[in-house]
């Protein structure tokens, strides 16, 4: 992590998880950063969860309910988003219809939507665009597959995957960007890649948007990494420098993992933020 960056803990629930057992989850989790101190509170990193989008307005007024300390942060995020303002879009939720709930977040280009639901590098441009048009926080998902790593494309991916869905926007508009990089075998499957490497390709992504979009881009922007993180590798993660969070699937399911892991995002005391 760099002083400088707030890190975030992510938390991609996937379709798991009933209305019912998201309140309990939630409910445990704010209790616990309900009782931190104002103290110890200085240097949390910003907790996102990304739930199912049926149980978000349920979660956000559960949220209201609990005041946290000043310094703590918990965003509810949606797992996917819709580019289009409204229209003959069946199944789809738009942007204006998440933040009509209180959600101000999304995760885009995940790759379960791309694997599955054809997203491509064009469509996780649209919904960047609408994202930022409508002042929702995103969360943008790139990374290789194990092919595309063994034939030693990795770099060459990452890049493509920014430039085109970073396409048409400016310095400016990106500011708020966060950028996950999960790499396609490592998610679900238990292999983590290797924090240096991690660390490396995070590194890749920061130099992109140094040349490509603008330096405080670049120093701005927040860097995940994601795929098979877990209590047992996450502080490791956390201290590389150019890795500022986490984006958690499996091991965000169970309050007690994830609280650990949110504990290993903490900035030392003597971080700036
Ligand atoms: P995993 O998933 O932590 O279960 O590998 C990560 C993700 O899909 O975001």
């Amino acid at each position: 992590m760099n002083p400088n960056r707030r890190p975030m803990i992510a938390g991609n629930w996937k379709m798991y998880k009933t209305l019912p057992e998201a309140k309990v989850f939630l409910t445990a989790l704010l209790e616990q950063l309900n009782s931190i101190s104002g103290e110890e509170a200085a240097g949390y990193p910003e907790v996102m969860i990304c739930p199912n989008a049926l149980t978000l307005p349920a979660l956000a007024e559960l949220q209201q309910q609990h005041a946290l300390p000043r310094s703590i942060s918990l965003r509810l995020a949606a797992q996917n988003m819709e580019s289009k303002d409204e229209g003959a879009y069946t199944g789809e939720i738009s942007p204006a219809m998440l933040k009509a709930v209180g959600i101000e977040s999304t995760l885009i280009g995940h790759s379960e939507r791309r694997q599955y639901y054809n997203e491509t590098d064009e469509t996780v441009n649209q919904k960047l665009q609408a994202a930022l048009n409508h002042g929702i926080l995103p969360v943008v998902c790139i990374g290789e597959t194990l092919e595309q790593r063994e034939a030693g494309q990795t770099d060459a991916v990452i890049a493509q995957q920014l430039e085109t869905g970073l396409k048409d926007l400016t310095a400016e508009q990106l500011k708020p960007l966060v950028i996950a990089y999960e790499p396609v075998w490592a998610i679900g499957t238990g292999k983590v890649c290797e924090a240096d490497e991690a660390n490396r390709v995070c590194g890749v992504i920061r130099a992109w948007l140094k040349q490509h979009v603008s330096p405080a881009c670049a120093e701005a922007c927040r860097v995940l990494y994601g795929g098979s993180a877990k209590p047992e590798n996450s502080e490791q993660l956390m201290s590389q420098p150019e890795i500022d969070g986490l984006l958690i699937g499996g091991a965000s399911l169970k309050v007690d993992s994830f609280s650990v892991m949110i504990q290993h995002g903490r900035q030392p005391a003597t971080c700036s933020r």
